[in-house]
């Protein structure tokens, strides 16, 4: 796939993370019957491997994470050995052996001698660059750093590090396959540290000099930091779980010639090195105690630091705001920095970045966050990315901690970004698709939804999305949406605003209108699009009864073009030639009045809202006596009905609390 072959994945390291990669090769790989080695030179580090993947795998099957004969079968699809001879036939490897550089090139020396000439070799380092890491090696364009998050098999950010011989192509196959296997990869520049540790043990560190200050103790710097942003736990929580105090030490150590003087190790962590104690954290269900000036005190100064150290890595240039944004959430699990700038103001945030560099000698403040600040604006944070393949503009929603759902960003960004694409004469057409593989689009943010609040608001919602889904359609060049998942509500009408669609092979959920459940009717051109594209007749159920359907039904019912297995976007880039060329022509939606066929099916609407179910059949059956320009209108007036329903609210606040799985108790009123 994607131009290349991978037989068997190497893994070299059976210490706290190796084990965790191959686990992640293997739940996502074994179905292709490519099989997992995870090589070490200690048969002991090997046996404590082999029974942490095992009870990983027995917990994730009682859970219902995987079948138990799915479990078994990614289970026995590693093999762990002292045997590097396995590694013969071995098309990509990737080490996870001790931080330590003289170590690294043994192994890789080893590798080249070992694997096939055309084999992929990346390490995992948490720091070197791979122009040292490979520096001995004969073919340097194969090599290059892939860094993980703990804990590997489950944690979706990758860092991404070429060196500078890397060979382009490469980065770009392993980007693909990244996002293939479920990983969010980001492209970043190789510099020490890269973008996550730096960060990682840089919040470490100014936890840890608050400790030192005698701000706070441990447990309570633990427990400020998580609060402050947001984290999934505390930094030396974090410490303790991933075994990283030997490495941070190093790392922090480096950092301060490196990059700046103010990384260092501290003092307590040369402490806790040295006893090779755990840190003293809560314990679970410990609530931790602190006055608000404490509470103040340690959060300013961990913001500061936060927010200072990102800034500083995207004016390096090895990283960018959309990226670090998309990392610090679903990577390093804690509030997106450049969003919570936003929130408390970029002005602020310099004001607490200044005073930590003040108290801190040696601690940068980078230009562009006193530029931000001095413009008075907010950062602009990139959740649609966009990328040209010659003369095809490939644009992707970007929000993978929500399913790629909708928010008024990414409906703005989606404009921006086709205005451009539609003045610009080098791009003939475009490919609109979703980031990742489980979604295109998971419908609308539920945050978005419910801060509209008048039926006014909600009218001035649609219309805005309307104009964007009318400029896609309307765009002048063809617009081929790659559905690499799911698309519900928001997800399937902008795919109906496209010029055609193409949809990952064998989705058994894959489109559905289930804004009803939520107490309103589609807002996005769905009463209207879906009945001119595929029929009222067909489009009546799906609308009124919020039942999904999948991706054979959508081909067969010509929702869709095509059923794709393989490279999505490779065959939807053919698309757009084969339309530009005039080698297919896929019918346009009439923008006329459409016929209302005599009698329609029966809809079973179950528990649903009759009062919005009344709504939405005025908005199918009243546009399809109009033109689409003005049926859309007469959506967005009805979608502002829905307001004075209590069924709307009824709705929403039931999806706020119980999730999507729990249905509405509707008043029918
Ligand atoms: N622990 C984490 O969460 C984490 C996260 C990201 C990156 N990393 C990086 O991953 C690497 C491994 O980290 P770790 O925490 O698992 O280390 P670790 O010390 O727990 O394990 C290293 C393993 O490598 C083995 N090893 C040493 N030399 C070897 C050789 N020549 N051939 C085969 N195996 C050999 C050791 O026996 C040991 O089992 C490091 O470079 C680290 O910086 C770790």
């Amino acid at each position: 796939m994607f131009g290349r072959t991978i037989r068997k994945i190497g893994v070299i390291g059976s210490g706290n993370i190796g084990p965790d990669i191959a686990l992640h090769f293997s739940q996502n790989l074994y179905i292709y019957g490519v099989p997992v080695i995870v090589a070490d030179i200690l048969q002991a580090a090997l046996d404590a491997g082999l029974k942490k993947a095992e009870s990983k795998m027995a917990k994730a099957a009682e859970k219902g994470v995987f079948k138990k004969e799915e479990a078994d079968a990614i289970f026995k699809n590693m093999l762990f050995t002292t045997d590097y001879g396995k590694l013969s036939d071995a098309d990509f490897i990737i080490e996870a052996a001790f931080e330590r550089m003289d170590v690294k090139h043994k192994i890789f020396d080893q590798c080249q001698e070992v694997c096939p000439e055309t084999a992929i070799f990346a390490s995992n380092s948490s720091h070197m660059v791979p122009e040292e890491i490979f520096q001995k090696m004969r073919d340097k364009s194969r090599c290059l750093v892939i860094h993980y998050f703990f804990p590997a098999e489950r944690n979706i950010w990758v860092e991404i590090v070429p060196g500078k011989d890397t060979d382009p192509a490469l980065i770009e196959y392993l980007m693909k396959f990244y996002e293939f296997i479920g990983k969010a990869p980001t492209l970043v520049k190789s510099r020490y540290g890269y973008a996550g540790s730096v960060i990682f043990e840089g919040l470490f560190l100014a936890a840890a000099l608050t400790v030192e200050k005698g701000l706070a103790s441990v447990k309570q710097a633990d427990d400020i930091a998580q609060k402050a942003l947001g984290m999934g736990v505390g930094p030396f929580t974090a410490h303790n779980l991933a075994g990283g105090n030997p490495i941070t030490q190093h790392g922090l150590s480096e950092m301060h010639t490196r990059l700046m003087p103010w990384y260092r190790s501290p003092k307590i962590l040369d402490d806790y090195v040295k006893s090779g104690k755990p840190w003293e954290t809560a314990a679970k269900g410990e609530v931790v105690k602190y006055s608000p000036q404490t509470y103040e005190a340690v959060s300013n100064r961990i913001m500061g630091a936060y927010f200072g150290m990102v800034c500083e890595i995207v004016e390096s240039g090895i990283s960018n705001v959309g990226d670090l944004e998309l990392a610090m959430e679903v990577g390093l699990v804690l509030n997106p920095p450049f969003a919570m700038m936003n929130q408390t103001g970029v002005k602020k945030a310099l004001e607490l970045v200044e005073a930590y560099s003040k108290e801190n000698p040696g601690f940068k403040v980078a230009d562009i966050l006193v530029k931000q600040a001095a413009t008075g604006q907010p950062w602009k944070i990139p959740v649609v990315v966009r990328e040209d393949n010659g003369d095809v503009a490939i644009v992707k929603i970007r929000r993978p901690k929500v399913l790629n759902a909708l928010n008024e960003d990414v409906i703005e960004q989606l404009r921006e970004n086709f205005l451009d694409i539609q003045k610009n004469p080098k791009i003939k057409g475009a490919v609109l698709s979703g980031f990742g593989t489980r979604a295109f689009v998971s419908g609308a943010d539920i945050g978005m939804l419910a801060s509209q609040n008048t039926a006014k608001e909600g009218e001035a919602g649609c219309l805005k999305t309307h104009s964007v889904l009318n400029l896609i359609e309307s765009l002048g060049k063809p617009v081929v949406c790659a559905m690499n998942g799911l698309a519900f509500g928001g997800g399937n009408e902008i795919a109906m605003a496209c010029t055609a669609r193409i949809a990952k092979k064998g989705q058994k959920v894959f489109v559905g209108q289930p804004e009803p459940k939520l107490g309103f009717i589609p807002g996005a051109g769905g009463t209207q699009r879906l009945p001119r594209l595929i029929g009222l007749e067909k489009a009546w159920p799906i609308l009124r009864n919020t039942n999904p359907i999948s991706s054979s039904q959508a081909k067969e019912i010509g929702l869709i073009q095509e059923e794709v297995e393989g490279d999505l976007i490779e065959v939807a880039m053919d698309w757009v030639k084969k339309i530009l060329s005039g080698k297919v022509r896929v019918p346009s939606i009439p923008k006329g009045p459409i016929p209302i066929p005599s009698k329609l099916p029966e809809v079973d609407i179950g528990h649903l809202s009759r009062k919005i179910d009344s709504l939405l059949q005025k908005a199918i059956l009243e546009g399809a006596k109009m033109t689409l320009e003005e049926g859309l209108k007469l959506e967005a007036k009805i979608f502002g009905e829905c307001f004075y329903t209590q069924d709307r609210k009824v709705g929403i606040d039931n999806f706020m609390k119980n999730g999507p799985k729990v249905n509405a108790n509707f008043v029918h009123n």
